[in-house]
């Protein structure tokens, strides 16, 4: 296989991101699966590998297997409950990516926001309410709210731009 697009995903919003990227990857020979700990090493040339963040990183079966790849071109997209922070993001990016061994080609990676089950939201509004931090908590919910609508139209175009930079990046965008 040429690409191989592998995510992880609970709620969908990855999944939903996983499908623009996938569908963003010229025709041909590419294939897109959820990441589990039983899938083989060794699929494809390139991987576009994605994420859902938990407590600023991701989950131990994205880790184990990127820190498995030799030889590959990489390139790693995910989603987060934090939206319009680029120091943030570069963060989580650097958790990630840190498990990339040095002999893989690394293209980047694409994050956006993505919705937040509900108990989160109850969270931050008993914060609030208890009157503690309520700055940081009606912050926190104005953040949640605009998490609603994300993975949006938008970000899948950001997601097909980003596609067609790390095909640049590996010299095979046709
Ligand atoms: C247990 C848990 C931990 C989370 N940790 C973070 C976090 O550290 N930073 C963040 O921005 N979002 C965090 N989120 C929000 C999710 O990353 C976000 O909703 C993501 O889009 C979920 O993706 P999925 O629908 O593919 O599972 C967390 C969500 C849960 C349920």
């Amino acid at each position: 296989m040429q690409y191989e697009v592998l995510f992880v995903s609970q709620t969908g919003n990855t999944e939903k991101l996983a499908m623009a990227i996938y569908e963003a990857i010229p025709d041909g020979d590419k294939e897109i699966q959820r990441l589990t700990k039983d899938i083989p090493l060794d699929l494809a040339e390139t991987y576009f590998i994605g994420f859902w963040t938990n407590r600023g990183t991701c989950s131990f079966e994205v880790l184990d297997y990127l820190s498995e790849l030799h030889g590959k071109n990489i390139a790693l997209f995910g989603t987060c409950g934090m939206g319009h922070d680029p120091a943030y993001y570069e963060r989580i990016e650097k958790q990630v990516s840190a498990f990339i061994p040095d002999d893989n080609l690394y293209l980047g990676t694409f994050l956006c926001q993505g919705k937040m089950p509900m108990h989160i939201r109850n969270k931050y509004q008993e914060l609030l309410e208890h009157g503690n931090h309520d700055g940081l908590a009606r912050q926190m919910l104005r953040n949640f709210d605009a998490a609603l609508l994300h993975p949006n139209e938008e970000d899948y175009a950001l997601a097909g731009k980003f596609v067609e930079e790390a095909m640049l990046k590996i010299g095979s965008y046709t």
